[in-house]
Protein backbone atom coordinates (compact mmCIF):
# COMPACT_ATOMS: atom_id res chain seq x y z
CA UNK A 1 0.00 0.00 0.00
CA UNK A 2 1.03 3.54 -0.88
CA UNK A 3 2.48 5.61 1.98
CA UNK A 4 0.35 8.91 0.74
CA UNK A 5 -3.10 8.87 -0.92
CA UNK A 6 -5.43 11.59 -2.98
CA UNK A 7 -8.24 13.02 -0.21
CA UNK A 8 -10.14 16.16 -0.91
CA UNK A 9 -10.24 18.53 2.07
CA UNK A 10 -10.40 22.39 3.26
CA UNK A 11 -8.30 24.20 5.48
CA UNK A 12 -10.99 26.99 6.49
CA UNK A 13 -14.42 27.30 6.40
CA UNK A 14 -15.91 28.71 3.23
CA UNK A 15 -17.16 28.08 -0.29
CA UNK A 16 -16.72 25.04 -2.54
CA UNK A 17 -13.52 26.84 -4.12
CA UNK A 18 -11.71 25.88 -0.52
CA UNK A 19 -11.98 22.10 -1.35
CA UNK A 20 -8.56 20.85 -2.69
CA UNK A 21 -7.48 17.49 -3.89
CA UNK A 22 -4.07 17.01 -2.37
CA UNK A 23 -1.24 14.12 -1.07
CA UNK A 24 -1.21 13.52 2.33
CA UNK A 25 -0.18 10.80 4.49
CA UNK A 26 -2.20 7.79 5.12
CA UNK A 27 -3.94 7.94 8.63
CA UNK A 28 -2.74 5.42 11.83
CA UNK A 29 -5.72 3.17 12.55
CA UNK A 30 -7.38 2.72 16.40
CA UNK A 31 -7.68 -1.03 17.12
CA UNK A 32 -12.14 -0.35 16.43
CA UNK A 33 -11.11 1.15 13.19
CA UNK A 34 -10.60 -0.19 9.77
CA UNK A 35 -9.30 1.75 6.55
CA UNK A 36 -11.49 1.53 3.54
CA UNK A 37 -9.90 2.15 -0.16
CA UNK A 38 -12.86 4.11 -1.09
CA UNK A 39 -15.05 2.93 -4.67
CA UNK A 40 -17.67 5.40 -4.42
CA UNK A 41 -18.57 7.95 -1.70
CA UNK A 42 -22.17 9.80 -0.96
CA UNK A 43 -22.59 13.72 -1.17
CA UNK A 44 -24.71 14.20 1.71
CA UNK A 45 -25.63 18.18 2.30
CA UNK A 46 -24.13 17.97 5.60
CA UNK A 47 -20.98 17.80 3.71
CA UNK A 48 -21.35 21.23 2.73
CA UNK A 49 -23.12 22.53 5.57
CA UNK A 50 -19.80 21.35 7.62
CA UNK A 51 -17.78 23.13 5.23
CA UNK A 52 -19.42 26.63 5.28
CA UNK A 53 -18.93 26.24 8.69
CA UNK A 54 -23.09 26.53 9.62
CA UNK A 55 -22.45 23.79 12.25
CA UNK A 56 -19.02 24.51 13.59
CA UNK A 57 -20.56 26.13 16.69
CA UNK A 58 -21.63 22.95 17.47
CA UNK A 59 -20.12 20.45 15.47
CA UNK A 60 -17.00 22.09 14.84
CA UNK A 61 -14.24 19.87 12.99
CA UNK A 62 -10.56 19.37 12.98
CA UNK A 63 -9.43 21.41 10.33
CA UNK A 64 -7.80 20.67 7.59
CA UNK A 65 -11.58 18.51 7.44
CA UNK A 66 -12.07 15.72 4.45
CA UNK A 67 -15.59 15.78 4.07
CA UNK A 68 -17.52 12.27 3.48
CA UNK A 69 -19.54 10.27 5.63
CA UNK A 70 -21.07 7.75 2.94
CA UNK A 71 -19.27 5.57 1.48
CA UNK A 72 -18.26 2.01 -0.54
CA UNK A 73 -15.01 0.28 -1.13
CA UNK A 74 -12.94 -2.51 0.27
CA UNK A 75 -11.45 -3.01 4.23
CA UNK A 76 -7.17 -2.53 2.85
CA UNK A 77 -6.71 -2.60 6.63
CA UNK A 78 -7.77 -3.23 10.01
CA UNK A 79 -7.00 -2.33 13.62
CA UNK A 80 -5.85 -4.28 16.31
CA UNK A 81 -9.05 -5.57 18.12
CA UNK A 82 -11.00 -5.79 14.58
CA UNK A 83 -12.78 -8.90 14.43
CA UNK A 84 -15.80 -8.55 12.72
CA UNK A 85 -13.92 -7.21 9.25
CA UNK A 86 -11.56 -8.67 7.50
CA UNK A 87 -8.71 -7.16 4.72
CA UNK A 88 -10.22 -7.73 1.13
CA UNK A 89 -13.67 -7.23 1.82
CA UNK A 90 -16.12 -5.57 0.07
CA UNK A 91 -17.78 -3.17 2.33
CA UNK A 92 -20.19 0.00 3.09
CA UNK A 93 -21.64 2.30 6.00
CA UNK A 94 -20.95 5.09 7.45
CA UNK A 95 -17.04 6.46 7.59
CA UNK A 96 -15.28 9.56 8.12
CA UNK A 97 -13.02 11.41 5.50
CA UNK A 98 -15.15 9.36 2.47
CA UNK A 99 -13.78 12.46 -0.27
CA UNK A 100 -10.57 10.07 -0.42
CA UNK A 101 -9.00 7.14 -2.31
CA UNK A 102 -8.87 5.78 1.70
CA UNK A 103 -11.67 6.27 4.41
CA UNK A 104 -11.28 5.59 7.73
CA UNK A 105 -14.57 4.17 9.52
CA UNK A 106 -14.96 2.45 13.13
CA UNK A 107 -15.64 -1.47 12.59
CA UNK A 108 -18.70 -1.83 13.46
CA UNK A 109 -19.94 1.53 11.65
CA UNK A 110 -19.15 -0.56 8.04
CA UNK A 111 -21.06 -3.63 6.86
CA UNK A 112 -19.95 -6.36 4.36
CA UNK A 113 -21.43 -5.41 1.04
CA UNK A 114 -24.69 -8.06 0.03
CA UNK A 115 -23.21 -9.16 -3.53
CA UNK A 116 -26.08 -8.33 -5.51
CA UNK A 117 -25.95 -4.40 -4.37
CA UNK A 118 -23.11 -2.24 -6.15
CA UNK A 119 -20.51 -0.69 -4.99
CA UNK A 120 -22.15 2.54 -6.98
CA UNK A 121 -25.92 1.63 -5.11
CA UNK A 122 -23.87 0.94 -1.59
CA UNK A 123 -22.73 4.28 -1.16
CA UNK A 124 -25.88 5.73 -1.59
CA UNK A 125 -27.22 3.81 1.42
CA UNK A 126 -26.28 4.62 4.82
CA UNK A 127 -26.68 8.19 5.98
CA UNK A 128 -30.03 8.29 4.23
CA UNK A 129 -31.42 5.09 5.29
CA UNK A 130 -30.47 4.95 8.44
CA UNK A 131 -31.60 8.73 9.21
CA UNK A 132 -35.05 7.54 7.62
CA UNK A 133 -35.01 4.75 9.85
CA UNK A 134 -35.12 7.14 12.53
CA UNK A 135 -37.69 9.35 11.63
CA UNK A 136 -39.78 6.53 10.42
CA UNK A 137 -39.85 5.10 14.00
CA UNK A 138 -39.95 8.47 16.01
CA UNK A 139 -43.03 9.42 13.93
CA UNK A 140 -44.73 6.58 15.39
CA UNK A 141 -45.42 5.25 12.00
CA UNK A 142 -48.33 2.30 12.29
CA UNK A 143 -50.56 0.08 9.51
CA UNK A 144 -53.32 2.58 8.33
CA UNK A 145 -52.23 5.73 9.06
CA UNK A 146 -51.47 8.65 6.59
CA UNK A 147 -47.93 10.10 6.55
CA UNK A 148 -46.66 12.90 4.49
CA UNK A 149 -42.66 13.09 3.67
CA UNK A 150 -41.86 16.19 2.77
CA UNK A 151 -38.51 15.85 0.08
CA UNK A 152 -39.39 12.50 -0.34
CA UNK A 153 -37.51 12.05 -3.78
CA UNK A 154 -33.72 12.67 -1.88
CA UNK A 155 -31.56 10.91 -0.14
CA UNK A 156 -33.54 10.69 2.88
CA UNK A 157 -36.61 10.77 1.28
CA UNK A 158 -36.48 8.09 -0.82
CA UNK A 159 -36.10 5.43 2.16
CA UNK A 160 -38.38 7.58 4.24
CA UNK A 161 -41.54 6.55 1.89
CA UNK A 162 -40.33 3.37 1.48
CA UNK A 163 -40.16 2.26 5.28
CA UNK A 164 -43.52 4.29 6.26
CA UNK A 165 -45.16 2.47 3.16
CA UNK A 166 -43.94 -1.01 4.79
CA UNK A 167 -45.41 -0.26 7.95
CA UNK A 168 -48.52 -0.05 5.96
CA UNK A 169 -49.01 3.48 5.91
CA UNK A 170 -50.36 5.63 3.15
CA UNK A 171 -48.08 7.94 2.11
CA UNK A 172 -48.01 11.37 0.64
CA UNK A 173 -44.79 12.52 -0.90
CA UNK A 174 -43.95 15.73 -2.00
CA UNK A 175 -41.34 16.49 -5.01
CA UNK A 176 -41.19 18.94 -7.72
CA UNK A 177 -42.99 17.76 -11.12
CA UNK A 178 -39.54 15.95 -12.31
CA UNK A 179 -39.65 13.22 -9.37
CA UNK A 180 -43.21 12.88 -8.90
CA UNK A 181 -43.36 9.85 -10.36
CA UNK A 182 -40.26 8.13 -8.71
CA UNK A 183 -42.11 9.13 -5.37
CA UNK A 184 -44.93 7.24 -6.79
CA UNK A 185 -42.85 4.15 -7.67
CA UNK A 186 -41.30 4.26 -4.09
CA UNK A 187 -44.52 3.38 -2.94
CA UNK A 188 -46.39 6.60 -2.12
CA UNK A 189 -50.47 6.70 -2.66
CA UNK A 190 -49.50 10.04 -4.00
CA UNK A 191 -47.24 12.73 -5.15
CA UNK A 192 -47.81 16.27 -4.58
CA UNK A 193 -45.88 18.69 -6.62
CA UNK A 194 -44.43 21.43 -3.48
CA UNK A 195 -44.35 24.11 -6.04
CA UNK A 196 -47.99 23.79 -7.07
CA UNK A 197 -49.13 25.04 -3.23
CA UNK A 198 -51.65 21.99 -3.50
CA UNK A 199 -50.06 19.93 -0.21
CA UNK A 200 -52.32 21.60 2.15
CA UNK A 201 -55.82 20.44 0.15
CA UNK A 202 -53.82 17.00 -0.50
CA UNK A 203 -52.86 16.31 2.71
CA UNK A 204 -55.14 17.31 5.40
CA UNK A 205 -55.26 15.83 8.94
CA UNK A 206 -52.12 13.23 8.49
CA UNK A 207 -51.42 11.03 11.42
CA UNK A 208 -47.17 12.40 10.86
CA UNK A 209 -45.18 14.41 8.81
CA UNK A 210 -41.72 13.31 8.40
CA UNK A 211 -40.24 16.65 7.08
CA UNK A 212 -36.65 16.65 4.95
CA UNK A 213 -36.62 19.94 3.96
CA UNK A 214 -37.07 22.60 6.93
CA UNK A 215 -37.77 26.49 6.64
CA UNK A 216 -41.16 27.39 5.09
CA UNK A 217 -41.87 23.77 4.45
CA UNK A 218 -41.49 22.80 8.06
CA UNK A 219 -43.54 25.90 9.50
CA UNK A 220 -46.37 24.70 7.17
CA UNK A 221 -46.04 21.27 8.34
CA UNK A 222 -47.59 21.67 11.81
CA UNK A 223 -51.29 22.89 10.14
CA UNK A 224 -50.94 19.55 7.69
CA UNK A 225 -51.62 17.23 11.22
CA UNK A 226 -54.94 16.02 13.21
CA UNK A 227 -54.93 16.89 16.44
CA UNK A 228 -52.70 14.05 18.56
CA UNK A 229 -50.30 13.66 15.18
CA UNK A 230 -46.77 13.68 15.08
CA UNK A 231 -44.67 15.85 13.13
CA UNK A 232 -40.83 14.66 12.74
CA UNK A 233 -38.31 17.24 11.22
CA UNK A 234 -34.21 15.88 10.59
CA UNK A 235 -33.74 19.28 8.17
CA UNK A 236 -34.75 22.05 10.32
CA UNK A 237 -34.96 23.06 14.60
CA UNK A 238 -39.24 22.34 15.62
CA UNK A 239 -40.79 24.54 18.07
CA UNK A 240 -42.72 23.46 21.17
CA UNK A 241 -44.69 26.40 21.45
CA UNK A 242 -46.20 25.68 17.74
CA UNK A 243 -46.69 21.72 18.82
CA UNK A 244 -48.42 22.49 21.50
CA UNK A 245 -50.53 25.63 19.83
CA UNK A 246 -51.46 22.35 17.84
CA UNK A 247 -52.01 19.51 20.17
CA UNK A 248 -49.19 17.72 18.40
CA UNK A 249 -45.92 16.45 19.50
CA UNK A 250 -42.78 17.63 17.66
CA UNK A 251 -39.74 16.09 17.33
CA UNK A 252 -36.29 16.77 16.27
CA UNK A 253 -34.97 13.60 14.65
CA UNK A 254 -31.16 12.47 13.80
CA UNK A 255 -29.50 9.44 12.32
CA UNK A 256 -30.08 6.29 13.52
CA UNK A 257 -27.21 3.56 14.81
CA UNK A 258 -25.47 1.87 12.32
CA UNK A 259 -26.48 -1.61 14.01
CA UNK A 260 -29.86 -1.08 11.38
CA UNK A 261 -27.62 -1.27 8.39
CA UNK A 262 -27.87 -5.32 7.97
CA UNK A 263 -31.61 -5.54 8.07
CA UNK A 264 -31.25 -2.69 5.55
CA UNK A 265 -29.12 -4.47 3.64
CA UNK A 266 -31.30 -7.57 3.51
CA UNK A 267 -34.12 -5.16 1.98
CA UNK A 268 -31.76 -4.13 -0.54
CA UNK A 269 -30.58 -7.45 -1.02
CA UNK A 270 -34.16 -8.93 -1.33
CA UNK A 271 -35.54 -5.96 -3.53
CA UNK A 272 -37.48 -4.96 -0.16
CA UNK A 273 -36.56 -1.69 -1.16
CA UNK A 274 -34.54 0.15 -3.46
CA UNK A 275 -32.21 3.44 -3.40
CA UNK A 276 -31.46 5.56 -6.40
CA UNK A 277 -27.91 7.26 -7.96
CA UNK A 278 -27.65 10.62 -8.40
CA UNK A 279 -25.39 12.17 -10.72
CA UNK A 280 -22.30 10.76 -10.38
CA UNK A 281 -19.02 12.89 -10.26
CA UNK A 282 -15.00 11.77 -10.31
CA UNK A 283 -13.08 12.91 -6.65
CA UNK A 284 -11.70 15.69 -8.44
CA UNK A 285 -14.76 17.26 -9.13
CA UNK A 286 -16.16 17.28 -5.11
CA UNK A 287 -16.57 21.41 -5.60
CA UNK A 288 -19.49 20.66 -8.55
CA UNK A 289 -20.67 17.62 -6.45
CA UNK A 290 -21.42 20.05 -2.90
CA UNK A 291 -22.59 22.91 -5.18
CA UNK A 292 -25.07 20.65 -6.70
CA UNK A 293 -26.32 19.10 -3.39
CA UNK A 294 -26.21 22.94 -2.10
CA UNK A 295 -29.74 23.65 -4.60
CA UNK A 296 -31.18 21.43 -2.34
CA UNK A 297 -33.01 19.66 -5.41
CA UNK A 298 -32.53 16.34 -7.37
CA UNK A 299 -33.20 12.81 -6.99
CA UNK A 300 -31.09 10.24 -5.22
CA UNK A 301 -28.19 10.50 -4.16
CA UNK A 302 -25.04 12.38 -5.86
CA UNK A 303 -21.75 10.30 -5.77
CA UNK A 304 -17.79 10.78 -5.97
CA UNK A 305 -16.30 8.03 -8.18
CA UNK A 306 -12.95 7.17 -6.66
CA UNK A 307 -11.89 4.12 -8.39
N1 LIG B 1 -30.22 15.50 11.34
C1 LIG B 1 -29.62 14.52 10.69
O1 LIG B 1 -29.05 13.58 11.30
C2 LIG B 1 -29.69 14.48 9.19
C3 LIG B 1 -29.23 13.36 8.47
C4 LIG B 1 -29.35 13.36 7.09
C5 LIG B 1 -29.91 14.47 6.44
N2 LIG B 1 -30.29 15.54 7.16
C6 LIG B 1 -30.88 16.72 6.50
O2 LIG B 1 -32.07 16.32 5.85
C7 LIG B 1 -32.28 17.12 4.69
C8 LIG B 1 -32.53 16.21 3.48
O3 LIG B 1 -31.36 15.47 3.23
P1 LIG B 1 -31.21 14.64 1.87
O4 LIG B 1 -29.94 13.97 1.95
O5 LIG B 1 -32.46 13.87 1.61
O6 LIG B 1 -31.15 15.86 0.80
P2 LIG B 1 -31.17 15.77 -0.78
O7 LIG B 1 -30.77 14.41 -1.23
O8 LIG B 1 -30.44 16.96 -1.26
O9 LIG B 1 -32.71 15.91 -1.16
C9 LIG B 1 -33.41 17.07 -0.98
C10 LIG B 1 -34.80 16.87 -1.63
O10 LIG B 1 -35.66 17.90 -1.17
C11 LIG B 1 -36.56 18.20 -2.20
N3 LIG B 1 -37.06 19.55 -1.97
C12 LIG B 1 -36.39 20.73 -2.06
N4 LIG B 1 -37.22 21.73 -1.68
C13 LIG B 1 -38.41 21.15 -1.32
C14 LIG B 1 -39.65 21.64 -0.82
N5 LIG B 1 -39.85 22.94 -0.61
N6 LIG B 1 -40.65 20.75 -0.56
C15 LIG B 1 -40.46 19.44 -0.77
N7 LIG B 1 -39.30 18.90 -1.24
C16 LIG B 1 -38.30 19.76 -1.50
C17 LIG B 1 -35.80 18.03 -3.48
O11 LIG B 1 -36.71 17.59 -4.45
P3 LIG B 1 -36.81 18.29 -5.89
O12 LIG B 1 -35.51 18.05 -6.58
O13 LIG B 1 -37.95 17.56 -6.52
O14 LIG B 1 -37.04 19.76 -5.61
C18 LIG B 1 -34.78 16.92 -3.14
O15 LIG B 1 -35.20 15.67 -3.64
C19 LIG B 1 -31.02 18.00 4.57
O16 LIG B 1 -31.31 19.25 5.17
C20 LIG B 1 -29.98 17.27 5.41
O17 LIG B 1 -28.98 18.11 5.91
C21 LIG B 1 -30.21 15.58 8.52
Amino acid sequence: MAESYKAVRFHEYGGSDKLALESIPLPELKSDEVLIEVHFAGVNPVDWKIRAGYLKDFMPVPLPFIPGIDVSGIVANVGSGVTNLTKGQAVFGIASGGYAEYAVAKSDDVIPKPEGLSFELAATVALGSLTAWKAVEDAGVKKGQTVVVQGAAGGVGMFAVQFAHRKGATVIGTASADNLAFVKSLGAEKAVDYRKGSLEAEARDADAVIDLVGGDALEKAYGLLKKGGTLVSVAGQVSEAKAKEFGITAIGSMRGPTVHLKAIAELLEKKGIRSEVGKIFPLSEAAAAQDLSQTGHGRGRILLKVK
